[in-house]
Order: structure tokens, then C-alpha cells, then sequence
């Protein structure tokens, strides 16, 4: 990964390779943009936002080439804006192939400089992430080596830490979400949450086919009946033991999801290798909050299978009992992320958490409704809801409400047993499926559930996710939880 790091300067003539400074519109230009003013008008700069304007600065200041990024009117400018701006600037150095990046941090009374400081290297980082382990040839790609960002009045290292401790947390579930699902497998994953639970001191407990059985995971088990590659079920556990209150994250782990019987068509099927995003979010957000230090127990609970056809696989009709007793009948084996999940949130349930917060690619619908800009939002809880949207604001992982009435449920009824895991319309398909989790939420127990399926990859570009998968939700949750346990 890029390294990234904050310094105090006396002026911004620094560094040896590209300079970049992001400038709101009508704002004065900084001094090192002097010589180059004519230019900037002539070429007709104003500094909208998204406008970009570079020039060698053939030999007249110590860095070779300055870059300058819009931000817009300053009165209508967001945090999000300077993510975008590093992103620019990392695109441009790469595209240019300058391996050394100094971004200068920029002054405003809308916005805490340690916010600034911490949204820049956040879109430092994120943009410079890139999925190369699987290729042989490396030259095609190239990384900046270094990144700074500068400032002349302070150093900010708090931004910085915060900004860093994020960003790397959300490229290590990019990393792990990139491997298709030949490599990371339900006993891969388990592996490297190994890893990571030696490396950050947390509790962890494996459980495989065996156990789950004697837990009556039945849920986990039958999604995971037709691969070879075994359903597991991993809980990782950060502040065992100490008196703080405890929250939860369970994320769907679901390492590929072909539909089972009820088979996907194969149009875009290779993106159901990212239908393990919400367990990897679960392993990013643990990671995170056990950086922070954050004052309070946190468990991340991952059901991990792998959905495919086979002789042993479950079929549409099976009635099958989950771990708080409830039947369901599986009427689509394609609506199995709400299987493995009912189980881990019965289970999880039983450890009678504050606040249990679900992560996962869990309906196509949800994708129809909200398109790719938001993370749908279900809770019957609307202190947790809205302390979601408001760290969603912060982090720019946007999400959307909607409704879990109980009318919703009632689609969910089932005519052989307790209930169905698909309701008999394609209406409101997002919220019939948070309304059937709900089934396996204890009682008394403040829940919300994220659908990311729209955000968890780009398939366009985008100002600071280069392609492939984005691991949002991570800054989302850890940003929540972070505000909740201070406010105690
Ligand atoms: N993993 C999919 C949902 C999904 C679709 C995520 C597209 C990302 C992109 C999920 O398991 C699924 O197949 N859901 C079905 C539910 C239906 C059978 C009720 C869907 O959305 O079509
Ligand atoms: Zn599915
Ligand atoms: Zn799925």
C-alpha cells in the first residue's frame, strides 16, 4: 500500500514530482499557482468542481508538475470533495507515471482540518489501491511510492491516523473480495480471519459443518450443501471480557453465489463473487474499531457458504428449521443470504447485544430502487437509523430508509411453514427481505440492516474507486459505532 504521511511546511514549493492543490472557485490561488496564473485563466480554470488544470512547472519551482482541482463554491462544498480531489491527483501522478505525490491540505472555516486532512488520505489511499496480486507481469501497473499532504499550519497526524486506520481496513476487504471464489473460500476466509485475530488480539472461534450441525445452523447448511467447498461460521470477538456494552455486525458471507437450483443466468455472474462483501465489512469493521482502541465489545459474526447446484444441494419446496426454531421453505435457492443470516442473528441474538447492525449484498431490488449511490437502511429503530445516516453523511456511504412495516411481513407467511423466503410478488423485494431477518432478531434488541448489493462494486468510473469492489460499509459502521460509544 501507498504510504501516506502529513508535514508542516513553510510554503508549498515542495517535494520533487507533482504538486497538487485543490482550490474552491473565486478563491485567491496560492502563491506557488502564481506563475502559472495567466494560464489558468487563459485556459479558462475557475475552479467548478471536478475541473482540473496541469503544467510542467519546467524548472522554476522544486516540484516538476502542478495540478489543480476544483472544489467549487466553497459554501457548497463537502468533505466528500476533497476524497474526489486526491483521487484526481492520484489518477493524474499515475497516468503520468510520478511516482512522488504532495497534496496540499487547503484552509477552510466550513471544515475541521483534521477532517480534511483525514478525507485526503482517504482518497489517497483508496485510489491508489489496485488488485494485482493474480497477474504475472507487473509492468502494466505503477504505483506512486510516496504520498504527503502538506500543510502550513499544523501537521495533523489525528486526521491522518484516522483517515489511514479507515482506508486501510476498507482496501484490505477490497483485497480479500477481489478473489474469486476458487481462492477465497469459506475456509479461506476463516484462515485470514485467523490472521487477523492474532495480529489485532482479538477472540475467535471457528466453527465448521460439524458444529453447526449441533448448533442447528440449519440455514448455513443447506445454502452450503452443494459445494465442496464447506459452509462455515466464524465469530470474532474484540474486548472479551470487559464491562462495555457490546455490539454486533453480522455480514453475509455468501463466497459465490451461482442461485443454486434456482439458477442465476450467466449474464455477470463473476459479480456473485461479491456476495461475501458483508462478511468481509463485519472483518474490516472489527479490524477498525480494534485500531481505534474504541471503548466498547464488539463481535463480528460471519456465516460463510457457497450457494451452487449440485446432487446434494437444497432444492425449492425444502422446509428447513433455523437456530431459533422458526421453518422456512425455500422457495428460491436464489434467496439465500437471508438464510445464512437469519441463522447468525438468531445466534447473536442469544448474546443479547445493545445494537446488532447487518451488512450484506442481500436483494437485486434494492439495486432497482436505489441505484449504485446508496446503502438501503431497515430498522424499527430510529435513534440507530439515524445515527446510520448521519455517519453516512460523514463517510460519503450514503444510505436510504425504508420502511419494515408490519404489512410487509405479512407477504412473508408461509403455507406450508412458519414462513417463505421469497414472497409470492417482486414487489417492494428489498424490504420483504429485511422483513423476513426480522423473524430472527430477538426480542428488545436494536437492529438495523444495510443492503449494500448496489454499492459494493464500481461498474463506472468513479472519483476514488478505481474498479472492481469497493468495500463500503466499512467507514459506514465504524463511523457509527464510534459516535455511539462516546455518546455511551
Ligand atoms: N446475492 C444476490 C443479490 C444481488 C444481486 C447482489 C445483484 C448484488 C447484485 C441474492 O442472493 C439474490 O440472488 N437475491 C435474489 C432474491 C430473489 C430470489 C427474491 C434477487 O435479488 O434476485
Ligand atoms: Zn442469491
Ligand atoms: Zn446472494
Amino acid at each position: 500500500m501507498v504510504s501516506i504521511e502529513v508535514k508542516k511546511v513553510r510554503n508549498l514549493n515542495v517535494g520533487d514530482g507533482l504538486l497538487a492543490v485543490a482550490v474552491f472557485q473565486k478563491e485567491r490561488y496560492p502563491k506557488e499557482a502564481a506563475p502559472f496564473l495567466k494560464e489558468l485563466k487563459k485556459e479558462q480554470f475557475e475552479g467548478k468542481l471536478g475541473q482540473a488544470y496541469f503544467t510542467s512547472t519546467l524548472g522554476k519551482r522544486n516540484f516538476k508538475r502542478l495540478f489543480v482541482f476544483g472544489l467549487g463554491p466553497e459554501k457548497e462544498c463537502e468533505l466528500d470533495y476533497f476524497r474526489r480531489a486526491a483521487g484526481a491527483a492520484v489518477r493524474h501522478a499515475v497516468a503520468n507515471r510520478i511516482p512522488s505525490l504532495s497534496i496540499a491540505a487547503g484552509e477552510s472555516r466550513r471544515f475541521r482540518k483534521d477532517d480534511i486532512v483525514q478525507a485526503l488520505a482517504e482518497g489517497l489511499a483508496l485510489s491508489s489501491y489496485q488488485f494485482t496480486k493474480l497477474k504475472s507481469k507487473k509492468e502494466d501497473s505503477f504505483e506512486i511510492r510516496k504520498t504527503s499532504i502538506i500543510s502550513t499550519t499544523g501537521p495533523f497526524q489525528k486526521g491522518l491516523r484516522a483517515g489511514t486506520i479507515l482506508s486501510s481496513a476498507q482496501n484490505y476487504v477490497r483485497e480479500l473480495d477481489e478473489n474469486p471464489g476458487n481462492i477465497m473460500t469459506p475456509a479461506r476466509i476463516a484462515e485470514e480471519a485467523k490472521k487477523l485475530a492474532k495480529k489485532n488480539r482479538l477472540g475467535i472461534k471457528v466453527f465448521d459443518e460439524k458444529q453447526l450441525k449441533k448448533m442447528k445452523m440449519n440455514g448455513i447448511l443447506a445454502v452450503g450443501g452443494g459445494s465442496v467447498n464447506r459452509p462455515m461460521m466464524v465469530v470474532l470477538e474484540y474486548n472479551k471480557g470487559k464491562k462495555h456494552p457490546l455490539y454486533a455486525v453480522v455480514g453475509k458471507g455468501i463466497t459465490f453465489d451461482s442461485g443454486g437450483i434456482s439458477l442465476k443466468p450467466s449474464k455477470k455472474m463473476e459479480e456473485m463473487k461479491y456476495d461475501k462483501t458483508g462478511a468481509l465489512v463485519a472483518l474490516g469493521v472489527i479490524r477498525a474499531v480494534s485500531e481505534f482502541a474504541l471503548p466498547i465489545r464488539l463481535v463480528a459474526v460471519l456465516p460463510l457458504a457457497e450457494n451452487l447446484p449440485s446432487a446434494a444441494a437444497q432444492r425449492p419446496g425444502d422446509i428447513i428449521k433455523i437456530r431459533n426454531g422458526k421453518t422456512v421453505e425455500v422457495l428460491n435457492t436464489d434467496a439465500e443470504g437471508r438464510l445464512v443470516l437469519a441463522d447468525a442473528l438468531a445466534y447473536v441474538s442469544e448474546m443479547k447485544p445493545s445494537v446488532m447492525i447487518d451488512v450484506a449484498t442481500l436483494t437485486g431490488a434494492v439495486i432497482i430502487a436505489l441505484g449504485k449511490e446508496a446503502v438501503g437502511l431497515f430498522s424499527d429503530d430510529t435513534e440507530l437509523a439515524e445515527a446510520l445516516e448521519h455517519a453516512g453523511r460523514h463517510t460519503h456511504e450514503r444510505v436510504w430508509r425504508m420502511p419494515l412495516w408490519k404489512e410487509y411481513s405479512e407477504l412473508m407467511k408461509g403455507t406450508f411453514a412458519d414462513i417463505k423466503n421469497i414472497s409470492e410478488t417482486r414487489e417492494a423485494g428489498s424490504i420483504t427481505a429485511a422483513a423476513f431477518l426480522k423473524e430472527f432478531v430477538g426480542e428488545k434488541i436494536r437492529w438495523a440492516h444495510l443492503d449494500i448489493a448496489g454499492v459494493m462494486n464500481v461498474e463506472r468510473p468513479h472519483p476514488y474507486y478505481g474498479s472492481g469492489a469497493t468495500g463500503t460499509g466499512v467507514r459506514l459502521i465504524t463511523e457509527a459505532l464510534r459516535r455511539m460509544s462516546e455518546k455511551g
